[in-house]
Formats: structure tokens, C-alpha cells, sequence
């Protein structure tokens, strides 16, 4: 059996203490379900390397990132010690880029037990797939300022939408779409406002429709769309948009089934040429940092993510993960939880808890 070799990134704040209930976590899940496992810690990728070194990272990262068959990430970011777009950049967005990991995939369902903050929603009614392209877009470095500090300051900033880019993406969100059961895509656009990239979007959501007939697709947008998720979500099934408009979404996603403190992400080279990498949809959060009580649910939910891409949804890996889901939802269901859950249970109280139960399960591997 081969072993995987895993590349462990705490980053900044809450990074630090969700990453360590993550590992615990997937290593129970290893051992029950003899995954061989090799973990190596990194602590760069961090606010406190950029301090020391003046970069967020060595100058051989990519070359020794490139050595793991997945990096599993806490969150970066310390604005009040270093401003974002050059921890995010120097970071994050260098990941994602240059191991073009264009699929960011991020699941959006409301799981037994949640206080569901939206009226009358249960289990079953939230469960969409956001899609979100993760390396173009609205995410670019073009741009500049002119007359700076005069009344004719200006500042320019460039999307970039490339037929390469939007294409891949889509046909990523349609295929997912022909896979589940509802068989339904919207995609997200504003070509009512935005007049040269989302009217092009539009136009290749429709050419990339046709290679999937059986799929029922339409366009949304953006605006109606985010009204929509709080008022009607129960229409989605797989949400497709550009890298801002994925990123807004897939906060608002969550926060309707309950809290950010769920919320996984998979952000995929699909082609495996490089590793992909696995994270919480959110951040650092330094309000909360240093106080043992974030949820690590998101992180662990992340690593679930991890093992099923890994294994191919299959074997022992698919076992692992659907076992840790099944521990996610018994503890959101007998706790303990933490306060975002409306518990008072600590972050190393709640990934422990999850640990037990999946040291516990089951061993059904499917061949
Ligand atoms: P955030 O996601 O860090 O926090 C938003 C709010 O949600 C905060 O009130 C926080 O306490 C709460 N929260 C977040 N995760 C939680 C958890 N697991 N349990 C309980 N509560 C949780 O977003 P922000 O405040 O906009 O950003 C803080 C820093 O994180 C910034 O530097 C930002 O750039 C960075 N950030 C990084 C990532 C990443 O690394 N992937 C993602 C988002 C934001
Ligand atoms: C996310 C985050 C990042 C993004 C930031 C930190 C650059 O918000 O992963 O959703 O906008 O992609
Ligand atoms: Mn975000």
C-alpha cells in the first residue's frame, strides 16, 4: 500500500489551533482504516515568517510543496502586523496559482443538529456544491496608480477572463452537476453590469452547456442569486462563478447553514500534476485567536475532503471520510460545541470528541 505524504500548514491565528485537531482527527482515521500517513509540519506560510524574514515563505517552496501529494492549510493572515494582500499573496494565492489548483470546492449543507438561522429549513433542504474558479477572475496583481497624491489619483485594476480558464472551470461545474442526483447548475454572473467579462462568461456557459444535455443550467445574477440563497436555498444543487463572486458565496452558503466555522474548502488541481490543497473557507480570525474556542469542524471536515480526493473516492480513504463525517454529524448532534454552535465547549474539547468517535467505527471499506 502506498503511503501519502501530507504537507501541514498552521498559518496564522485560529490556523494554529484548528490545524493540530485536523491531524488528530485524520490520524485516528488513518489508523482505523490502515491509511499510511506521513505528516510534515511547516511553519512558514505565516505572518510571524514574514516578520523574521521579511517573505512569507523560503524561496524553495514550491520545489519542496511540490514533493506531497496534498497540503492540508490552516488559514494566513495578521492584518494588524501585515497588511493582507501581501501576506494573501505571498501565500495563499501563490499556492493556488502555481499548482493551478482552479477548482476551488466548497460544500454547502445544513447537517442534523445546526440551529439553521434561516426559518423553517431542515437537514435535506441545504445541500449545494459552490464552485469557484480560484486562479483568474476578478483575483489579479494588474493594475496600477497614476497621479498619486493629486486630485487626478487614479487606479486601475484588471480582471483577467481566459477562454483556458473559463472553460475548465465550467466543465468541471457541469460534470459535477451530471454526477448528482438533481443534475442542476446555476451559474453566477452580473452581465447586466460588468459589460465585457460576464457577458463573455454567459456566452461560455452556454457553449460549455451543450456538451452536457442532460443537464438543466442557468444563469443568475449575483445579486438575486445571494437573496436567493437565504430566501430559496433549497433550489441549488451545483453554484458555478467567477473567483470574487465564489468567494462572497461561499461565505454567505454557510452562514445559512448555521456558521462559517463549518465551512470546508478543496481547492483541486484535478489533473494531479501538482498538489491540491485543503482548508477552512475561513480566516485567521484574530478576535477569537489565543482563546481555544474556534470550531474545528471546517479543518477536520477539510481533511475528510483531502482523503476522499487522495483515494479517488474509493477503498479505505472513501471509508475514512465518510467515517468522519459521521463523527462531524453524532457530535453536532450530542456535542460538546463550541460558542459559534451555541456551545461552551473548547476547540481541543470539540476535535477530541470527533476523534473518539471515529476511532470507533465502524471498518466498512467498500472494494
Ligand atoms: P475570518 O474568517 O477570519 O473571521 C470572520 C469571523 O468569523 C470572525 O468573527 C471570527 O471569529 C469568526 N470565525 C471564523 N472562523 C471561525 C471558527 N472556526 N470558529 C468560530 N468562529 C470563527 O475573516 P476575517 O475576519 O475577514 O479575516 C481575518 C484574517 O484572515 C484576515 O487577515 C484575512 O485576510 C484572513 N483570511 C484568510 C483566509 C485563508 O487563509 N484562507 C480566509 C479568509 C480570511
Ligand atoms: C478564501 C479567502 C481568500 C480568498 C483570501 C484570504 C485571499 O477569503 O479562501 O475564501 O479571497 O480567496
Ligand atoms: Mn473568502
Amino acid at each position: 500500500m502506498r503511503a501519502y505524504r501530507i504537507a501541514a500548514i498552521a498559518g496564522d491565528g485560529i490556523g494554529q489551533e484548528v490545524l493540530p485537531e485536523g491531524l488528530r482527527v485524520l490520524e485516528a482515521a488513518a489508523r482505523r482504516f490502515a491509511i499510511e500517513l506521513t505528516v510534515t509540519r511547516f511553519d512558514w506560510a505565516s505572518c510571524d515568517y514574514y516578520l523574521q524574514h521579511g517573505q512569507m515563505m523560503p524561496d524553495d517552496w514550491f520545489d519542496t510543496l511540490q514533493g506531497f501529494d496534498a497540503i492540508y492549510f490552516g488559514a494566513v493572515g495578521m492584518p494588524e502586523q501585515v497588511p493582507d494582500h501581501v501576506s494573501l499573496w505571498g501565500s495563499l494565492l501563490k499556492f493556488r496559482r502555481q499548482f493551478d489548483q482552479y477548482v476551488n470546492l466548497r460544500p454547502v449543507r445544513l447537517l442534523p443538529g445546526v440551529p439553521c438561522p434561516l426559518a423553517n429549513r431542515q437537514p435535506g433542504d441545504i445541500d449545494f456544491l459552490v464552485v469557484r474558479e480560484n486562479t483568474e477572475g476578478e483575483y489579479s496583481a494588474v493594475g496600477g496608480r497614476m497621479f498619486e497624491g493629486t486630485e487626478r489619483e487614479l487606479v486601475l485594476q484588471q480582471s483577467i477572463f481566459t477562454r483556458h480558464g473559463v472553460d475548465r472551470i465550467l466543465h468541471h461545474a457541469f460534470a459535477l452537476a451530471q454526477s448528482r442526483p438533481r443534475k442542476k447548475l446555476t451559474a453566477a454572473t452580473k452581465s447586466n453590469g460588468i459589460a465585457v467579462s460576464m457577458p463573455y462568461w454567459d456566452e461560455r456557459v452556454a457553449a460549455v452547456a451543450q456538451h452536457y444535455p442532460d443537464v438543466q443550467w442557468e444563469r443568475q445574477h449575483v445579486d438575486i442569486l445571494a437573496a436567493r440563497f437565504v430566501l430559496q436555498p433549497d433550489r441549488f444543487d451545483v453554484v458555478v462563478a467567477s473567483n470574487l463572486f465564489g468567494d462572497i458565496l461561499s461565505d454567505l452558503g454557510p452562514a445559512c447553514t448555521g456558521t462559517i466555522g463549518l465551512a470546508a474548502s478543496a481547492n483541486l488541481n484535478p489533473e494531479r500534476r501538482f498538489p491540491s490543497l485543503f482548508e477552512p473557507v475561513h480566516g485567521s480570525a484574530p478576535d477569537i485567536f489565543g482563546k481555544n474556542i474556534a470550531n474545528p469542524i471546517a479543518m477536520i471536515w477539510s481533511g475528510a475532503l483531502m482523503l476522499d480526493f487522495l483515494g479517488h473516492s474509493q477503498g479505505p480513504c472513501r471509508a475514512a471520510h465518510d467515517a468522519i463525517m459521521q463523527a462531524i454529524e453524532s457530535v453536532l448532534l450530542s456535542g460538546p460545541l463550541t460558542a459559534d454552535l451555541g456551545g461552551k465547549a473548547s476547540t481541543t474539547e470539540l476535535g477530541q470528541a470527533i476523534v473518539d468517535v471515529v476511532m470507533h467505527s465502524p471498518l466498512v471499506v467498500e472494494a
